[in-house]
């Protein structure tokens, strides 16, 4: 097999249940101190075109902890970052690895990658999605709620790739989700459309007070996201209101949970309170990405190479 994971759609949700009930046995393998070595002597090339925290560390040490090992290629210092073809490139690195994790702008590049590599493919964010940030974002409220297919969701803010990967996850899931956006900044229409034909329940909203109430999870990210940073005054106008703050949560289920993939602009997207507040589930949910990621690598890399 050789599956990529660059999407949340391309997946069902039989096989995506599959990767958190590995991420359980994982996690707690993980905090039991047994070894869990799925990809000894595996190796994943880690590509990073932006900034990143949690994704690097996560993969890096969730390859380790698997009994593998991680480069990390940031594109500057690579050819790539030359020029050299993403065509070139995939096929040369599918000599040496197992695996490759990209964090990149266009989907477009991402798809070439995997077009021409002959191992898996991890999307580690792209303009367009942010696929495992949402599967660990659902891992973490399966473990805070139950029946998480039942819950209503509801996203505030911009109409990014986290937002196009909520998008998606409503159409494979079958949950409630309402998306709360300012004009202008609504999620891209072919996300939509194609969340639309999987019958998804979704409720777009420039209310984020329509969004909010009842829910049981809500969710944002900052409002000017990476390579936006130019717009961020302009975006800062565009967005006000679609702050999660005390008086939003109000309007949520009052057992609800908040989340936020992180990093935050405190006083912007999210108040300090509600991080700080007994709603709040989000370092389970940075925490998570590791579990997550390594049942999302051991599925997609686990037996024989793939080339
Ligand atoms: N949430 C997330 O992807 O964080 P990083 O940008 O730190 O990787
Ligand atoms: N939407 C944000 C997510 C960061 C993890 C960005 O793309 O910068």
């Amino acid at each position: 097999m050789n599956k990529d994971f660059l999407c949340l759609s391309d997946w069902t949700r039989e096989e995506l249940e599959t990767i958190f009930d590995l991420c359980r046995d994982l996690k707690a393998k993980t905090k039991a101190g047994a070894p869990h070595h799925l990809l000894a002597g595996k190796t994943l090339a880690m590509i990073f075109e932006k900034s990143s925290t949690r994704t690097r560390i996560s993969f890096e040490v969730g390859m380790f902890q698997l009994g593998g090992h991680a480069l990390f290629l940031h594109s500057g210092t690579t050819q790539m970052g030359r020029g050299e073809p993403i065509k070139d490139s995939a096929r040369v690195m599918s000599g040496y690895c197992d695996g490759i994790m990209i964090r990149t702008y266009s989907q477009t590049a991402i798809e070439e990658l995997a077009k021409f590599a002959s191992i898996p493919v991890i999307n580690g964010l792209t303009d367009m999605y942010h696929p495992c940030q949402i599967m660990a974002d659902l891992f973490t409220v399966i473990e805070h709620k139950e029946n998480y297919r039942d819950l209503k969701y509801c996203w505030i803010g911009d109409g990014n790739n986290m937002a196009n990967s909520w998008i998606n996850a409503a159409g494979v899931f079958g949950f409630e989700l309402r998306v709360a956006t300012p004009k202008g900044y609504e999620p891209d229409a072919g996300v939509v459309a194609r969340a639309e034909n999987a019958g998804a329940r979704i409720l777009y909203t420039n209310d984020p007070a329509e969004a909010a109430q009842g829910a049981d999870v809500l969710n944002t990210d900052v409002w000017a996201s990476m390579g936006q940073e130019a717009e961020q005054k302009e975006r800062e106008k565009a967005f006000t209101g679609y702050q999660i703050n005390d008086q939003l949560l109000a309007l949520a289920a009052s057992n609800c949970v908040v989340m936020h993939c992180l990093p935050a602009h405190r006083g912007e997207e999210i108040t300090d309170s509600v991080i700080e507040g007994s709603h709040a589930i989000i370092f389970d949910e940075a925490e998570n990405r590791l579990h997550v990621q390594k049942a999302i690598m051991a599925t997609l890399m686990e037996g024989n190479k793939c080339n």
